[in-house]
Parts: structure tokens; sequence; C-alpha cells
């Protein structure tokens, strides 16, 4: 008995753990119910009492040992991680196949593509807006009923009834991105603005509370609605086909003065007239206009020396048209199936 306690106290010395794996092993062998140490008790309470002390003493001493030799390594083996277990690098790879981009991303970098072809650069601001940038700079009066055209979700507001510079909202338009842009640099300026926007409707087939858009901004001495129109016959013609033409129709809004919304011949029907189009022969796709002399005051630019131009137009509704989706929802609703399709896209 004493040379067999000898013996495993050598062993237990020398014995090297090197992962939890193992020191569990180790733990059943040596120190569970029916492990060596309460077999070599059970064995001892057989014994001659002469022998006992002795026996006892080492007995003693090699359990103290096996605990020492568990806590030791316990303390510093940590158990495995979920990485370690997959960090096997024998292991063969996930097919993984190309991902697809968002039809949306495939449309809003087409647009950014063309006008950056003609000297635009992008700019972009933040989806949280103050009621400042992205209403009253822009030239909507406080009680103005202009405000009501876009169903604007408030994050805080000040009063109920009336709106203040320092509400902060859920910018309804990316029109607010150039007034950051006026203030922070001055003319000549020539940017894009590309972004998401959202507005209180009820969402469905033809509506939905977020979509995107992109903004247009031109301010230097001497830009007129030539221009305005030279430019976005260009962009129409590159973005739908050189046959593309377009018409321009006096509209409002609160920052352009002249106001104009353009339309471009039907894609579907070529202008002949189809359901898409409404029988028409023109689809609306944009709003535009000569940015008004109060804006560019309000963003401390002299309206005296300096004109400009600015448009702004949706991206889903362009990417309907090439994709033939009819349904905005598709773009919010991750569907696999309907994402998939764009794999061959850029
Ligand atoms: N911000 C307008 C909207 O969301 C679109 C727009 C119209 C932007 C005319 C412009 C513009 O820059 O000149 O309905």
């Amino acid at each position: 008995m004493l040379e067999k306690i000898d013996r495993l106290l050598k062993l237990i010395s020398e014995l090297t753990v090197s992962d939890i794996k193992e020191l569990e092993i180790f733990r059943i062998r040596y120190m569970s119910k029916k492990g060596i140490i309460s077999e070599l008790f059970e064995e001892f309470k057989q014994m001659p009492a002469s022998e006992k002390k002795e026996v006892g003493r080492k007995l003693n001493i090699l359990k103290q040992s096996v605990i020492e030799k568990y806590n030791s390594y316990k303390n510093t083996l940590q158990p495995l991680s979920a990485s370690a277990q997959v960090n096997d690098l024998s292991r063969p790879s996930f097919p993984s196949g190309p991902g697809a981009r968002h039809p949306i991303s495939i449309v809003r970098r087409e647009i950014i593509g063309i006008f950056e072809r003609i000297g635009f650069s992008v700019s972009e601001g933040p989806e949280i807006e103050s009621d400042e940038n992205n209403f009253t700079r822009l030239n909507f009066a406080p009680e103005h009923p202009a405000r009501d055209m876009q169903d604007t979700f408030y994050i805080s507001r000040i009063s109920a009834e009336d709106s203040n510079p320092a509400d902060i909202l859920l910018r309804t338009h990316t029109s607010s991105v150039q007034v950051r842009v006026m203030q922070k640099q001055k003319p000549p300026i020539r940017t894009i603005s590309p972004g998401r926007v959202f507005r209180n409707e009820a969402i469905s087939a033809r509506a939905h509370c977020i979509f995107h858009q992109v903004e247009g901004l031109y301010i230097d001495e001497n830009v007129s609605f030539a221009d305005l129109k030279q430019t976005l016959l260009f962009f129409a013609r590159e973005m739908y086909g050189e046959k593309t033409e377009i018409r321009l129709r006096p509209s409002y809004f609160p920052f352009t003065e002249p106001s104009g919304e353009m339309d471009i011949s039907c894609t579907i029907c070529g202008g002949k007239g189809c359901n898409v189009c409404k029988h028409t022969g023109w689809l609306e796709v944009l709003g535009c206009g000569m940015v008004h002399p109060a804006v560019l005051e309000a963003c401390d630019i002299d309206s005296s020396k300096f004109t400009g131009y600015a448009f702004g137009m949706g991206i889903e509704r362009p990417a309907m048209l090439k994709y033939q989706i009819n349904d905005l929802r598709m773009y919010y609703e991750n569907d696999i199936r309907f994402l998939e399709q764009f794999k061959s896209a850029f």
C-alpha cells in the first residue's frame, strides 16, 4: 500500500494538464466517489491497526496533492470559448456565395456616379435634425401650411401647436443637408446629398414612412435656370437612356423660386402611354428650382452676389421602374428571395 501511494505521489507531481477536458478526466479518475483516492480510503479501512498510522499519514498527503493539483489548473484553464471551438483550421470551410447589393444601393450609387462625373461632391447629414435645418432656414415660416406637406415625426417638441426652431425631428427630406453645407462651405458649392428620410405615413404598396432621397445643390455666381435644366437633361439621359425627354412643370417649394417638377418620358412605353405612366406618357421624377434668396441669406451666403439651383429626387421610384418592383414594402422586408435577384447588378 505504501509503495502504491508513493508511486501515485510521484505520478501526480509530474502530471501536466493541458486543457479543461483533461482536467475533468483527472477529477473523475482521482477525486470522484469511485475514484482512486476513495478506493484507497476503502482499502485503508480494512488494514490492520498497526499499519494505519503511517499509511493514513501518506494517504492524506496524496489526497492533498491531488486537490492542490486540481485547484492550480482549475484557476488557470479557461472554459472553452465558442470561438476556440470553431477555430479548428482543419475543418472544411462553409461555402459562401457572393452577396448582392440592395436595389436602393444600386440606384443610389448610379445617381451619385452620374453627378460625380460632372463635378458634384457627395455630402451627408444626420437623420435626426433640428426644425431649424429641416424647415426654418429653408424658408418654411412658423405657421406656413407647407409644413403640413410633410408629416413629421417629432422627437422632442417644445409646443404641440407651434413649431419651434429648437424642436428635434426625423428629417423629412434631404434638403436639410443643403443648409448644413451652405453654412460650412462658401461658394462655389456643387454637391449632392443622398440619404434616408422619414414621414409619418401609413405603410402601403405605394407609400412608406421611410424612404431615400438624393438632394442636389449648385451655388456660384451667375447660376441660371438654364444651367439647372441642362444638368437635369444630362442626368435624365444618363440614368434613363439617351432617348429620354424631359419636361419641367411649374410647382411650389418654400426654398426655391421659381420652383418646378421634372417629368421624364415614360421609360416603359417611351411616351406613347401605358399603365405605368397612367396613359400620360410622362413620369414625375424630381422637384427643383432656383434657391430662394431667403435661404441663401439664412445660411450666410450673399444673395446679391450668388445664385444657385437645387433639386431633390426619391430613389425608391426609379428603382421600382428599373427593376419592375411593384410594392414599396419589398425594400424593407429583407426577403432573401427578393434580395437574391440583384446578385448580377452593381
Ligand atoms: N425636398 C423636397 C421634397 O422632399 C424635394 C425638393 C424639391 C428638393 C425641390 C429640392 C428642390 O432641392 O429644389 O419634397
